[in-house]
């Protein structure tokens, strides 16, 4: 139908392409909104695979209530003075650590208009060894509570609906030269509703946009220490990367960028002798900490999950790519992470510098940025988003959360000069340039610089 760069397997009116969000998760709580005096009210400890666990609508018999106060940048402090750090997660909720204790929690809301930023969601608690579980709930000891403002896509959406998927490759590659665009027959096949669903449509809301932070003197010297051009598929004549896989109509991206981080992350650290593959039908399925096919954040399966759970051979549990109850294979081995993070530290803390030195020195990362149409028609160039509401009033699903891995970055000098960061996408080998993607680097182009996760497999050897 079009001038497609490659050929593309046709398989009859499935759809091959999701993007991620987050529905579920309507809470939109910065910061701000979160910084203070918290009491944390704990439940009786439960054993691990006992078959209990906590859920966000679990009843808590509280036994025992800890005040912690949660201060700038990253620093929590509880009742006893023990020093210890928190951050935001995304505006959906918090990670604290603190007197040899883990607490994570989802934050409240109350339909899809009002933010209760002042209280934690039932969730879980650890002391940091994973010994002794527990389901916790969090009152903030001032209010935040917050109306969300309302986001409407009926007018992007009836100006999409104008617009042929030819005529939004030919406006595209008009439009500037860094890029080109394609048709992709897996969309056209797609009716208006159903790739709005898979956008998440109504619910998949991004309620704000996070910076990245700026770039100090010592990082500035850092980057003149880091070379020009790097990327994991080319380290001395090896590929740390691991093959590209296709998350079809399920918003399971996170799921994919993180077992893609930790499948390459594994392959640096044993020199490419254990090559796994992991199993995104397992977080899909089983993960406590994210929303199966309806979205979920890297932090909390690449770190957090990959910590507490750990991550199972793709063997054990075949993508299907649809949502069920778990059905993992119970023998098979976990294979776990630590040391998870934002990349800088805490969330607010990333940019384009605290990327290449974590993707340089300890590998790939995986990054939630902003899809925009215009990037699904991608074939190949640096990307950049080329359609702004001003001049043209479409933004069709703007604001919907895609998570992809970051494998490195370049620079180009024609058309003109740029930075690009290196990205594998999980949209089948079909798309892009083999699978990945190349967009600007240094302008936290689709926010892409502001919320990098990094996590530590532990090397087993059997
Ligand atoms: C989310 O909260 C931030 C900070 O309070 C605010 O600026 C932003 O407009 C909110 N977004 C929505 C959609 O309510
Ligand atoms: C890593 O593997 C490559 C290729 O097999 C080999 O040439 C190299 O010596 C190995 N490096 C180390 C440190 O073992």
């Amino acid at each position: 139908m079009s001038q497609l760069a490659k050929p593309l397997i046709a398989i009859a009116a499935v759809i091959t392409l999701a993007v991620c969000v987050h529905a579920d998760t309507l809470a939109n709580c910065t910061y701000e909104d979160i910084r203070g005096t918290w009491v944390f009210e704990l439940g009786p400890s439960y054993k691990e695979g006992s078959g209990e666990n906590c859920s966000p609508t679990s009843e808590i018999a509280v036994q025992y209530k800890v005040k912690v106060h949660l201060d700038y940048p990253d620093l929590a402090v509880d009742e006893f003075g023990n020093q210890g750090f928190w951050t935001i997660i995304y505006n959906q909720g918090f990670e604290v650590v603190v007197g040899g204790s883990k607490y994570f929690g989802f934050s409240e809301f109350k339909s899809k208009t009002v933010s209760i930023c002042d209280k934690v969601k039932p969730g879980w608690a650890h002391d940091v060894l994973g010994h002794d579980r527990r389901c916790f709930q969090g009152q903030k000891q001032s209010p935040a509570i917050k109306l969300n403002k309302r986001i409407s896509y009926a007018s992007s959406l009836r100006y999409e609906q104008f617009i042929s998927s030819e005529d939004m490759v030919t406006r595209i590659n008009k439009a500037q030269k860094s890029w080109t665009a394609t048709t992709y027959p897996q969309f056209d096949a797609l009716s208006r509703d159903d790739f709005v669903r898979m956008t998440g449509g109504k619910r998949s809301q991004m309620l704000s946009r996070p910076k990245p932070a700026p770039i100090t003197e010592e990082q500035e010297k850092l980057r003149q220490s880091l070379p020009s051009s790097f990327d994991w598929r080319k380290v001395n004549g090896q590929n740390f990367v691991s093959p590209v896989r296709n998350q079809g109509a399920c918003g399971s991206c996170y799921a994919f960028a993180s077992m893609a981080m930790a499948e390459s992350r594994l392959r640096i650290l044993t020199n490419n002798t254990q090559k796994h593959v992991f199993a995104p039908q397992d977080i899909v399925e089983c993960s406590p900490y994210s929303q199966g096919c309806e979205g979920g954040f890297p932090y909390l399966i690449g770190g957090k999950y990959g910590e507490d759970f750990g991550f199972v051979e793709e063997k054990c549990n075949l993508y299907k790519g649809t949502d069920a109850k778990c059905s993992t294979e119970k023998s098979c081995a976990r294979n776990y992470v630590t040391d998870y993070k934002y990349v800088g530290g805490y969330y607010g803390a990333c940019n384009e510098v605290a990327m290449m030195e974590a993707i340089y020195n300890r590998g790939p990362v995986a990054i939630g940025f902003m899809v925009y149409n215009d990037f699904t028609r991608y074939q190949s160039g640096v990307y950049h988003h080329v359609f702004d509401s001003e001049n043209h009033p479409f933004e069709p699903f703007e604001l919907t959360n895609h998570a992809v891995l970051v494998v490195g970055w370049g620079e180009v000098t024609s058309p003109s000069y740029e930075r690009y960061w290196i990205v594998k996408n999980s949209w089948g080998e079909t798309w892009g340039m083999d699978g990945y993607f190349w967009i600007r680097r240094g302008n936290d182009e689709c926010g892409m610089e502001s919320m990098a996760v990094e996590s530590t497999p532990i090397v087993r050897f059997d």
